[in-house]
């Protein structure tokens, strides 16, 4: 018999306003003198006002610090930066604001904080990281989810590719879901990170590994983010919408634990390549790579389209499929993205470097189906 581990450990703070309660959690968790990570445009929004009241404005200026200097997909210099000021002011821990990139690239900033020399390709080969400082989390987007993960994808210098460092000491010492945070966020960067959140749920929940505890977290975070999200895209002010929106984005992260699919993989190379957003080219590839899917294992979505609300309990599953598939394609429709490739800059001339990094990607060696070169290729065509 095969032995599966199961582990939920993050502790999360929910709620409006729940940011308030940052420097007593902080301070418990041992952290004095924090370096604040985010990216430039943060600084300039409401969100990253209100930590900087949260933490003590100028006067205490000197016990906390910022790098804010994260590229949205985040580089290996931003982390080696980030560290950097980590060890020139002496913090002692380290709290993330914004979306996934600050977050990834607070997250594995900590990594070279004691081994500045350490080589990121080589991270597989570093076992004991019980040493690293603590890590808060308190994230802008409801999307990648990567506060809750023990995760972090930076674009290394060597390869020019996503990796993924993954060290259980990773995680995040408390993460903070505030909804206030996230009112402020455009309706469009709503939608593309609401979209990630999605598809984490969908290719988490028919990625073939057993783990019944995240496949149930997957189907509600469906149905929150059906519920929530055209809601949160049409009122950003809406507090309800917007806190659903976190917590099912926070759902879909821990549910990717069983792992991922065919579309992050085809996602991928498209930031990486053509600079897309993450949660965009997952947008643009989901339906592509839904009916792949379904056509080579007929009936993978009817428990996603039940989630959905749909009447698809009963019938064939090309039928249920189907149905599920063209609400997803609505879905994502009304949400004013445009879905096609050739709309976003990607032309048929970047085909061979997409397809060579996609089959290189990780994600979708747990695909529900194996994907081919040819198969990328032709679902690369498909989305132009
Ligand atoms: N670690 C993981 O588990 C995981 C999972 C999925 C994706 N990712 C990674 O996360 C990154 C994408 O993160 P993202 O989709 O959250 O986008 P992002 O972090 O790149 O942010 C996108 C833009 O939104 C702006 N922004 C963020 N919050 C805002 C707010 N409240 N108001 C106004 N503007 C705001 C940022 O300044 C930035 O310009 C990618 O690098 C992706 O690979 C990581
Ligand atoms: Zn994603």
């Amino acid at each position: 018999m095969n032995v599966t581990t199961f582990s939920f450990p993050t502790t999360v703070l929910f709620g409006p306003g729940a940011l308030a309660e940052l420097p007593a959690r902080a301070q418990r968790a041992g952290i004095q003198r924090p370096l604040v990570v985010t990216d430039p445009g943060l600084l300039r929004t409401e969100a990253f006002r209100a930590l900087a009241r949260t933490l003590g404005e100028a006067a205490q200026r000197k016990h906390w610090f910022v790098y804010s200097g994260v590229h949205p997909n985040p580089v290996e210099t931003d982390v080696r930066e980030a560290a950097a000021v980590f060890r020139e002011r002496g913090c002692d821990g380290v709290v993330a604001i914004g979306g996934g990139s600050a977050l990834d690239a607070g997250k594995a900033a900590r990594l070279l904080v004691k081994r500045p020399e350490l080589n990121f390709a080589r991270f597989y080969d570093e076992s004991d990281w019980s040493d690293l400082p603590p890590f808060v989390a308190i994230p802008t987007t409801a999307g990648t989810g990567s506060e809750v993960g023990r995760s972090s994808v930076i674009t290394l210098d060597a390869t020019k590719r996503k990796a993924v460092l993954f060290h259980p000491e990773m995680l995040a010492r408390f993460v903070v879901l505030d909804p206030e945070l996230t009112v402020g966020l455009p309706p469009e960067l709503t939608a593309a990170t609401g979209a990630d959140a999605l598809t984490h749920c969908i290719e988490s929940f028919t990625c073939p590994v057993f783990h019944p505890m995240c496949d149930g977290i997957a189907l509600e975070g469906i149905r929150l983010i059906g519920e929530a999200l055209p809601r949160a895209y049409r009122d950003g002010g809406d507090i309800d919408a917007r806190g659903k929106m976190l917590v099912a984005a926070a759902m879909g992260a821990v549910a990717f634990q069983k792992d991922l699919g065919v579309v992050h993989s085809l996602a991928h190379p498209l930031s990486t390549i053509c600079g897309l957003h993450h949660g965009l080219a997952n947008a643009l590839c989901l339906v592509a790579g839904m009916r792949f899917c379904a056509a080579r294992r007929p009936g993978i979505y009817r428990r996603v389209g039940i989630a959905c609300g749909l009447d698809v309990l009963k019938g064939s599953d090309a039928k249920a499929d189907e149905r599920t598939i063209s609400f997803i394609a609505q879905f994502l429709a009304a949400l004013s993205l445009d879905l096609r490739l050739s709309a976003h800059g990607v032309g048929a001339e970047q085909l061979d470097a997409l397809v060579a990094q996609a089959v290189e990607d990780p994600c979708h060696k747990t695909n529900v189906v194996p994907v081919s070169a040819q198969d990328f290729r032709s679902l690369y065509r498909e989305v132009l």
